[in-house]
Order: structure tokens, then sequence, then C-alpha cells
């Protein structure tokens, strides 16, 4: 390309882009194009260059500009090093971005995210990404590669403790709360950090649960299931995307152009850049789609990819390609010019460095552990309360014999991705209990065994420990390492003995408070009737025993309800609450309906299920109009009565189900809901207000649409339970 042709490209994107957008954006439009025609075809390879860590020979690659981004780099000091040389040393001096995977927190580490999902509290939730981002900035990391905004449908899957559950409802609220927190108003706020909605798609329906398994979805499916929440980010302004490792029906995410060209460029407009999972544009030569890196290469960029993380496959051998014609230069263009729009949006050419000094004050700053005993407090779900063995009766309660493996145990608290989180900033369950009951009440503390393996030496112990108390309070559940990535689980009960330990103690009759601490939804079916109580308390970051114990003595009363479905048993996997019908629904009296011969067919805890120290009545639904049309609003409200005694927040939440479309529909579809506190005895009417159009699907000729017909609105507690009543939409005309 001539100069002058370039000239002429140049004032014409100008002209393009200045209908309809803000000063400054228009403004990096320019200087994108100013510094893209400086660039040579090398230098602009180098942008879409993506490394973990430092070593000379990286240091070098970044004098030369064939580094555009690094990972993994820790310490203010260290990143205002290597960006140093990037920027004083390298011919053009364009700023490195520096990504780490910032998840559940920097330092200060909140809830894993599947937990803090079961708050259901969007404003909670972006106020910790937000801590997470100005912890992270702090130390020089201007990008996070979250939120991870998979739906997760099997719990196999380890990666399931990373996102938000098996809803794309619940799961975009969180997606925006997420990406707002992180990237806050303005990205060339020294302290916000650029997010990455991952990953791009589908990658939680591995088959098996297998994590990198083969993933086959529709593509109803996949626009109305997997597809919602990454809409939601980037309504929200996402700036990046990262391209996962699964494929999709034969086509690997990270060489998909119908989802990453098509959809997400196109229909959706999106003028971020997409990075690759690690190594997931070389990955393409393991899956069979390409014979080399190279050619790998060129499948990604084609299809989207705008950044290589660590796969190597964007090198200056693509020059050739170019000079032959084989590769167009207009696609590398594309990709550096969204790659630089986004160093520039973060304000990286004006400030490059960070001020060493703020993160002394930033790292653990007291609001931020505030912050993360609100949302560990939030996180935890009531699972189980026979006879109201819950809140321990401090008055009568005299010696607790603590009993478990994660009892006291500083690493399961930090969960999966912990970041620079520190096992000496964590509160483990013992300490929280000690702390809060002080010499009032003697702890017994025994580990009893270990998360895995069969070591069964310590159950005496045990076993004598809850004789002689009270009441018996089992910490139990998974290991950090036992969710996340590469961390599937074919089996979902306790691991190792815990179950069996269990069982001895149960054989005290000494009532039993179970305390989990898992990444994932577990199966319980061995034990559930053996304990009095279940409280789901996750990986609940540096104030886990706080919460904990909170909950414990009823100084804080549980609210959470699970994002994803507890099943009775493994064989039950897929299972979630917003299923289609069937032709032949399950049904007790029919041999020849759907469901299992030796199970039944519900779950243990369905989606949206969690217990309160107080118990909340739902009376008279009533909706102002029963007759809409696509472009009404359902206004629909019940009576919600707090019948306990004592204040509680209750999470309604309102379903509904299309009952008959030229596609079959869900069962129900969460499509509202809201936290509400009330004291003993007050009543409040609550009232929900959803766009019609927000009710629709996807037809026969994959259109969004809104069909004409009957409707029910359900509203209530959990998924399955609820007040109904059905209303009609009408066609416009
Ligand atoms: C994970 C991503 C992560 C990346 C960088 C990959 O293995 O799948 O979620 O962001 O590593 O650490």
């Amino acid at each position: 390309m001539k100069p002058t042709f370039k000239f002429l490209v140049t004032l014409a994107f100008i002209i393009t882009v200045v209908f309809g957008q803000p000063l400054r954006d228009v403004e990096i439009e320019v200087k994108v194009n100013e510094l893209l025609y400086q660039m040579t075809l090398a230098e602009k390879i180098g942008q879409m260059t993506q490394f973990s860590g430092t070593n000379k020979q990286y240091e070098q690659m970044i004098r030369e500009g064939k580094i555009g981004s690094l990972l993994n780099v820790i310490g203010a000091e260290e990143n205002n090093r290597i960006q140093k040389i990037a920027v004083e040393e390298s011919r053009l001096g364009i700023p490195l971005i520096i990504g780490l995977d910032v998840i559940h927190g920097y330092r200060t580490i909140f809830p894993i995210p599947l937990a803090a999902a079961a708050s259901w509290d969007t404003v909670l939730i972006r106020k910790a990404a937000e801590i997470a981002a100005k912890e992270a900035a702090s130390a020089g990391i201007h990008w996070t590669f979250a939120p991870m905004v998979d739906i997760a449908r099997d719990a196999r899957w380890g990666r399931i403790a990373e996102g938000a559950g098996e809803d794309p409802f619940l799961g975009s609220a969180i997606a925006r709360a997420q990406v707002l927190g992180f990237q806050g108003e303005d990205l060339a706020d020294p302290l916000t950090l650029l997010a990455c909605s991952k990953h791009y798609v589908g990658y939680g329906a591995a088959e098996g649960g297998r994590d990198y398994n083969t993933v086959d979805i529709s593509e109803r499916t996949l626009r109305e299931i997997y597809l919602p929440p990454f809409k939601a980010a980037v309504d929200a302004g996402v700036g990046t995307l990262m391209s996962a490792f699964n494929e999709i029906g034969g086509v690997p995410a990270s060489a998909n152009q119908f989802t990453l060209r098509k959809i997400l460029k196109g229909e959706w407009g999106f003028d971020g850049f997409v990075v690759s999972d690690w190594n997931s544009i070389g990955e393409l030569v393991v899956h069979g789609i390409a014979k080399n890196q190279l050619e790998a290469g060129v499948k990604g960029l084609t299809a989207g990819v705008d950044m290589d993380m660590e796969g190597r496959c964007y090198t200056t051998a693509m020059e050739a390609l170019v000079a032959e014609g084989t590769l167009s230069e207009e696609l590398i263009d594309d990709a550096v010019r969204r790659i630089l729009r986004m160093k520039f949006k973060l304000g990286l050419f004006e400030h490059p460095y960070i001020d060493e000094s703020i993160q002394k004050e930033l790292i653990l700053h007291r609001e931020h552990i505030q912050t993360a005993l609100d949302l560990a407090r939030e996180s935890i779900v009531l699972l189980k309360n026979e006879n109201d063995v819950l809140p321990l009766n401090r008055g009568k309660i005299n010696s607790i014999a603590l009993i478990g493996p994660l009892a006291d145990d500083k690493d399961a608290p930090l969960g999966t991705w912990k970041c620079e989180g520190k096992q000496k900033d964590v509160v483990t369950v013992y300490e929280g209990l000690k702390n809060k009951l002080g010499g009032d009440v003697k702890i017994i503390y025994t580990k009893g065994c270990d998360v895995k393996g069969n070591n069964r030496s310590g159950f005496n112990k045990a076993i004598k420990a809850a004789r002689t108390a009270d009441i018996v309070v089992m910490v139990m559940g998974e290991s950090a390492d036992m969710s996340g990535e590469a961390a599937s689980r074919a089996d979902l009960n306790l691991p190792g003995v815990q179950a069996e330990l269990i069982n001895a103690i149960a054989e005290t009759n000494k009532p039993i408070v179970l305390v989990l601490m898992n990444g994932r939804p577990i199966t319980l079916s061995n034990i559930e009737s053996k304990v009095s109580a279940i409280v789901e308390a996750w990986h609940l970051g540096i104030r886990h025993g706080n919460a904990v114990a909170d909950v414990l003595t009823g100084d804080y009363n549980p609210s959470g309800k699970v994002t994803a479905t507890f099943p009775r048993s493994v064989g039950q996997i897929p299972i979630y609450y917003n299923h289609k019908n069937t032709g032949r629904p399950g049904d007790p009296d029919n041999k020849f309906s759907s469901k299992y011969i030796d199970s039944p067919s519900s779950p243990l805890y369905p989606f949206g299920y969690g217990l309160s120290y107080t118990k909340f009545k739902y009376t008279g639904i009533k909706a102002e109009n029963n007759r809409l049309t696509p472009s009404d609003d359902l206004i629909v409200s019940v009576n919600l009565k707090n019948v306990g005694q004592r204040e509680g927040v209750e999470i309604v939440q309102l379903y509904i189900q299309d009952i008959t479309g030229s596609v079959t529909r869900p069962v129900k579809e969460l499509k509202g809901f809201q936290r509400v506190t009330l004291e003993a005895g007050e009543q409040k009417t609550v009232q929900f207000r959803v766009p019609v159009w927000e009710l629709g699907f996807y037809d026969l000729d994959m259109k969004y649409t809104v069909e004409p017909g009957d409707f029910r609105v359900m509203i209530g507690g959990n998924s399955f339970e609820g007040l109904t009543m059905d209303f009609k939409v009408v066609s416009l005309k």
C-alpha cells in the first residue's frame, strides 16, 4: 500500500467513525491509524504476540518490537522495569499490555465466583471486582483474564467453580457487574483493569464434564444458553474476549469464523480484541485442522483471534505469506488496530508506568477485607436445617467437637486461581469460631482424616471428641486443587474417607452440622440423612472462617441460593432446571416416561434453592395486565411476608414459561430476581417489570422472536416452587 492511499483510507476511516462516536474515541482512532502506518509488518505481528513471564530473550524481543503483551509478571517494580524496555528501547515505544488471572481478588481474596454468584448480589460482586482491579493495577497489571462467563450444566467440570453457574440470565447479570467492576467508569483511570470475558464459547459444555473435551451444541442452544453472558459483557463494554480450547461441532473455538467473525465482530459489533487461550491456536494442529503452527496461525487470525497467547503461531513467517498474497495484510491491520485501540483506551501511552508507592496502601486495605467478609457471608447457602439445629444455641451449648480436614486449613479457602492470595491472610473455621466464642464454649478440634486418601488413623480420636461434645461441626469437602482448570471429577461424593468418617461420627447420635467447602455441587446422597444441618460454604476467600462462624452462631442470617443444581448422583448429569419438557415427561405411574428406574429424576437441591433462619411466605401474585404485546412490559407482583422470628434476606426469583411455540421451550426460564430484606413480621409487595421482548427465542430460521401465545409466570424462592399465573402475548398488529 502506498502512503497516499493509506492517507485516504485513514481519512475515510476517520470520517466514518466520527459519526456517533465520542471525541475521545475519534482521537484514539486517529492515533491508532497514525501509529499503524509507521509500523513494519514484523512490528505488527509483534503486537499480536503474548508471552508468559520474562527472561533475557523476551526482553530482547520486546526491544525489537516482537512482543506486544506479557502475562504473569508480578509486582509493580518488575512490571515497570519491563515496560521501560518497551517504551524506551523499542523503535516505536509502544507500551506492553500486561495481563494476569485476577479471578476473585488479587491479594484480598474473595469467594470463588461460583460462591459469589450464590449471593445473587450484583452490587457487591461489582464492588469485589473493583477492589480486585485496584489492587492488581497498583501492582502494574493492566488486564485481567476475567470474568469467566461460561455456563456450566455439569458439576464434574472443575471450572464450574470459576463461573456463575448454569443460568444465562443470572450469568449475564453477573457478567455485566464484573465487567463494570473491573473496568470502572473510565479505563484510563490507572486503577482499573481491562476485562476479558472467557472462554468464548461453549467451553462449559465439554462432553462428560472432562476439561478440554469435545463440545457439540446446536446453534439454538449456543445462542440461547451459552452466548448471552458474552453478549451482556460486550454490551457492558468489555474490552477483550478469550477464545476457548474446545471445538464446537468440528470447528475449534479458536478457529471459529462463525462465532468470532460472524457473531462477535459482526452481529454484535465488538470493537475490542480477542486473545487466544494458552496456546489454543497452536493446539489447532493437535485438533487436526492445521498441519503446522504457521497454518494454525493463519486459521486463528482468519477466524478473528487478534492476539496469540503463548502459541508462537503469529510469527514473522507470516510476512512471506503476505508477500505471496496468501494472507491479507488487512487482516493483520484489523487485529493490530483492535489491540492498539485498547492500549490507547487504557491510557498506556500517557502513563505506561504505575506509581510504585500505591500498592502499599491499597493491598489488603481495611475496606477490602470488610468487603471480602460481606461477600463471603452472602455466598453461604444453608442447604438443610433439621429441627432448627442452627444457629447454635449459645445458651445451651457448652462444647463443640470441630472435626474435619478443612476445619483449620488455610489453603482451601483461597480456592482455585488464588492469584497473590497468601495463606497467612486466611481465617479458618477453627480460628473464626475461636475468635467468636472465646472462652464461653469449649472447642475440641481434631482433623479426623485427610481430604484425599484412605488414612483412618484419626477416626477414633474424632469419635471420642464427638462423644464428649454437645454438638459436632464437621468441615469437609474439596481442597483448592480439586476444582478449577484441569480438575474434572468423575465421582462427586466427598473425596477420600470423609463420608466414612461422617457415618462413624453419626453412630454417636450427636447432632452433626456439616460445613461444606467445595468448588462445585457435590453429591451428598450417601450422607445427607446422617447430618442435621448442611452449610454450603464453598471456598470463601480470606475471611472464610469469620463468615462461617457468623452463620453458625446466627450473628448472620444466611441468604445464599445455589446457582448450579446439586444432583443426587453423577448419573443424573447433565441436570439443570431450565430443561425441556420432552414428549414423555417423568410420571411415576408410567413406565414409558422420561425417568430412571433406580433414582428419582429430581435433583437433591434445585437451582435457586437455599434456606434462611427465618421463613418467608408468598401470597397474591397479580399482573397489571395479562394481555401484552412484544413491546410491553410484564408488570407482576407478589406479597412477601417474613413469617419467622428474625430479620432476613430473601432472593425472590421470577421464572417464565412460553407454553407453546414453533420450537420447544424450557419448562422454566429465570427472567428476574431481587434481594429483599424484611424484618420479622414485615411484608412487602415485590414488583417485577419484565420487557416482553426479553421472553423470546430463536425460531426455526434462527431469528430472535417473541411469538404470540400463552405464557406462565412463576414467582418464588427457588426454581421448583412458587406462585404462578398465566398471561397472553398478542401480536403488535
Ligand atoms: C486458562 C485461562 C487462563 C490462561 C492464562 C489457561 O490455561 O484456560 O483461563 O486465563 O491459562 O493463565
